[in-house]
């Protein structure tokens, strides 16, 4: 019995009703995705990954030469999520030189790019092309980041992190449902493109189906090259050259030029508190760190714990926050290499204590009150993106989420590379009010313009305690679910003292002010709860968030905790 269940048992049991956890996927147990040790953690969302990350520790590796055999190893176990065509971001805490900090790896926009390139003639926004074809892809950052990270943080020489990879989309692996059922989705797009196609897809272009193994020797060819000379081939060379043709063929922007002068960004994370303990997570162009922070400092002001994780009251203040947050996301997030946005601001205790204050306890905000007046809000369903956490006993941290953005990204293989490339520029704002795959509004901050890096929301965080004790390391996939995700389950740990495992398969709702109503995934809120929430005048929607919670928590026994999302296909290892 978890120590949340007995505290309930003991103290009030006929008040708060028992939490709602979402099951463990059909076929598998609790075991294969939690795991207790003592020197390293390791939670991704592949079987394979994971074996990858150890396969750098057992040769005397560090966590960082781990994350780097991890983030190649899931670019070609999740093809659908992330790969060499897309971007992320990674916080690290690299104990040795006491330094914390945050990798953006983000794609950037192409020199051609423009703000009005998602546009119709009539103004209108166009999202076929910010999300299908050449058009839709920002300049790819993983390869760069990951050499980055390497030349700072690495042991190993590069090549050998590659290895697990390469004998991975070799040698192949059988298709998960995960990736059976994106497939069968995505199979129409990927059917445009011969070289998406012949991977992919049978000849009549139905997809490859669950149980086949999937052989990537394109994208085996093209790890070789990078084992070989890191990120020379991929940015100055023959691979450049691969992708800047396949970009003019499919009306793509592109060029060269545009893979060499790639720039990864190593940048000073955002920090906050909760009750004392730290926060630190990623700034923009990320919004995933400033709003986990901001949602955090206004529920501060409440005291959810005597409320309960799952009542009516506790949901409420939470939407509420998240409603507001989201609502600031749309008027000030963007890249601000390119604008001023107002971190501070958005961070700080006072102003969350002012919106704090316009949450009625007795009625749902309405979102039309909210400053920026927009219309036509529509909302797609793509569920993927990846996220790992490492974590050592010496307190040695990596987070990094990466993505190709949506399903497959563009749908786009770059001719004979196996890269499948990303359709990052649809998380720019195609116009003031635009909206993304996400159904997430974009303002003037986030307009598309030359080399800028499209508003994103994944949030590697870290967690520490007061004297600054690494105490939790986490993350997800999930577009703007991203960050109410992470934010819910710091909030279950720090203010709801569930144990990791509760805090990560409790049920989780997500709020983002525009569509209007709480979406809450399975196995939802109690039928009394929902009934008193829709009486406060909450609209209620009930759809799978799509979150894979990726999490290592040192326990006060000194022992590491990992707990790998039960609803995905992940696994967690310890040792
Ligand atoms: O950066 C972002 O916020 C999005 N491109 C993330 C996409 C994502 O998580 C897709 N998965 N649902």
């Amino acid at each position: 019995m978890s120590k949340y269940f007995l505290l309930l048992t003991l103290t009030s049991c006929a008040l708060v009703s028992p939490l709602k956890q979402s099951s463990v996927v059909k076929g598998k147990s609790r075991t294969d995705y939690e795991s207790y040790a003592k020197n390293f953690m390791i939670s991704t969302q592949g079987v394979g990954t994971t074996k990858a990350a150890k396969y750098a520790i057992d040769r005397g590796g560090n966590i960082f030469d781990a994350a780097i055999a991890a983030s190649f190893a899931i670019s070609v176990e999740r093809p659908h999520s992330t790969g060499i065509g897309g971007g992320g971001f990674m916080m690290i805490d690299h104990v040795e030189s006491k330094t914390k900090t945050a990798f953006d790896f983000r794609e950037m926009a192409p020199q051609r790019a423009h703000s009005k390139m998602f546009l119709n003639e009539d103004g209108t926004q166009d999202t076929d092309r910010s999300l299908t074809g050449g058009l839709a892809s920002g300049v790819p950052g993983l390869v760069a980041g990951l050499v980055e990270v390497h030349k700072k943080y690495g042991s190993l020489p590069f090549g050998d992190l590659v290895k697990p990879a390469i004998d991975l989309a070799r040698k192949g692996f059988k298709i998960y449902p995960g990736l059976a059922k994106a497939l069968e989705a995505e199979k129409d797009r990927l059917c445009k493109f011969e070289s998406s196609k012949k991977i992919f897809l049978n000849e009549d272009c139905s997809p490859k189906k669950e149980g086949e193994v999937l052989i990537q020797e394109d994208l085996a060819k093209t790890l070789e090259l990078i084992a070989s000379d890191k990120n020379q081939s991929f940015y100055f060379g023959k691979l450049a050259k691969k992708i800047a043709n396949s970009q003019a063929m499919h009306g793509g922007l592109i060029t060269t030029e545009d893979m060499a002068q790639y720039v990864v960004k190593e940048r000073k994370p955002i920090e906050g508190t909760y009750r004392g303990y730290k926060i630190v997570s990623m700034p923009p162009p990320s919004s995933g760190g400033t709003h986990i922070i901001q949602i955090l400092n206004i529920l501060e002001n409440a005291d959810l714990r005597s409320m309960g994780p799952q009542s009516s009251q506790a949901i409420h203040l939470t939407s509420s926050a998240m409603q507001m947050a989201f609502a600031d996301r749309a008027e000030y997030m963007g890249d601000n290499d390119y604008s001023v946005v107002p971190l501070r601001t958005l961070t700080s205790k006072q102003y969350a204590k002012v919106l704090y204050n316009k949450i009625n306890p007795d009625l749902a905000l309405e979102s039309k009150d909210f400053p920026i007046p927009f219309n036509k809000i529509f909302l797609k369903e793509p569920d993927h993106t990846t996220h790992f956490t490492i974590m050592d006993s010496k307190g040695n941290i990596v987070s990094s989420t990466q993505t190709i953005n949506g399903w497959f990204g563009s749908a786009v293989v770059a001719e004979g590379t196996g890269i499948v490339m990303n359709n990052e520029m649809d998380d720019f704002a195609s116009h003031i009010g635009g909206v993304n795959l996400f159904g997430a509004i974009g303002g003037k901050n986030n307009l598309v313009h030359p080399k800028k890096r499209p508003l994103s929301s994944m949030s590697p965080t870290m967690v520490y305690t007061e004297k600054g004790k690494p105490l939790m390391a986490l993350g997800t996939p999930s577009g703007t679910r991203i960050l109410t995700c992470v934010m819910q389950t710091i909030l279950n740990v720090l203010e709801y003292d569930m144990e990791l495992w509760d805090a990560v398969s409790a049920t989780r709702y997500h709020h983002q002010w525009y569509p209007e109503y709480i979406r809450v995934g399975d196995p939802g809120f109690e039928p009394y709860v929902e009934k008193q929430l829709k009486e406060l005048g909450h609209k209620i929607v009930r759809k799978n968030l799509g979150c894979s919670i990726q999490a290592i928590k040192l326990e006060s026994d000194g022992k590491l905790h990992g707990v790998s999302d039960p609803r995905g296909e992940g696994l967690s290892l310890g040792f």
